[in-house]
């Protein structure tokens, strides 16, 4: 394949041109996405085909994949799959129908938070022309990098918690009907520390690691002073200059870097609007 990488404007994401994802990729062509994955943060493959076993072995390419804690949306045959969607079949979900209604960085709640995910579209709603239930992604690297040095100094070396539970509580504070986790997910999903801000494991950048879905508090600061400078931090990496939003099609790729983004999918959509995807998750070591 002649793979070309077009990087947007702004501070994140490229599409790549003439990538067929339901073929095999020579290691030059893998190398070429993973330079440009661990560059532009976000990648878009627009037009694609895929079936899952082609799609679980293009996102081989990038690492190991792993099996989501709530395992009541993964697709049957193939688990490393998570289905994320706001159909019901007899009454309940086929997919997670929430999964990223605060902008977050994925599973930033796990010791080893996963290094990547890539979502294929297979339906996506719409109204009168207009797509529904885009996605925006946030380059964390440029919100960091954008501050003032005194701040950076000051956030450093700050450590904070990060809980799946959190993101659910939230949703119950806003009114929103939210899935329950089993008493087993709950034990599966204790709460983590790690850094305030992390570094990127090949590039060196380093980023905002908190994010408004997983992050409950700053360490050693007290609550109220924990909770402005999240609000801060959170504001600043959502900055219209530090994002990229996507209007899905049907057949796109879009895969994102989580060592130095966090995203958020826009619920503007309803049954019968349809919104069906389907997600793998590529594991990842510990921040720091
Ligand atoms: C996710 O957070 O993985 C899902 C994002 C989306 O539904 O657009």
């Amino acid at each position: 394949m002649t793979l070309q990488v077009q990087h947007f404007d702004g501070a994140i994401g490229a599409e790549i041109l003439g990538a067929d994802l339901s073929q095999t990729f020579d290691e030059a062509d893998q190398k070429a996405m993973i330079d440009a994955w661990n560059t532009h943060s976000v990648l878009v493959f627009r037009d694609q085909t895929v079936t899952p076993e082609q799609f679980l072995r293009f996102s081989r390419y990038f690492g190991q994949l792993e099996v989501h804690v709530l395992e009541q949306y993964l697709h049957r045959e193939h688990p490393e799959i998570l289905v994320v969607s706001n159909i019901l079949e007899d009454g309940k979900n086929i997919g997670i129908p929430d999964a990223g209604r605060y902008w977050h960085t994925d599973l930033s709640y796990l010791a080893e938070p996963s290094r990547g995910s890539i979502l294929y579209a297979i339906e996506i709603p719409e109204e009168q022309g207009k797509t529904l239930g885009n996605t925006i992604w946030a380059s964390t690297a440029a919100a960091y990098e954008a501050l003032p040095v005194s701040q950076r100094t000051l956030i450093d070396g700050l450590k904070a918690e990060y809980s799946l539970g959190n993101r659910f509580t939230k949703l119950a504070e806003d009114g929103t009907k939210h899935i329950e986790m089993t008493e087993e997910q709950k034990a599966k999903t204790p709460s983590v520390v790690h850094p305030v801000v992390r570094t990127h494991p090949v590039t060196g950048r380093r980023g905002i690691l908190v994010n408004e879905g997983h992050t409950t508090h700053i360490q050693d600061l007290p609550a109220k002073e924990s909770q402005l400078l999240l609000e801060k931090l959170w504001a600043q990496c959502t900055k219209p200059e530090f994002t990229y939003r996507h209007e899905w099609r049907v057949g796109d790729v879009v895969m994102w870097d989580n060592t130095l983004t966090q995203h958020l999918a826009i619920c503007d959509y309803a049954l019968p609007q349809r919104r069906l995807l389907h997600r793998t998750t590529i594991t990842g070591d510990r921040p720091y």
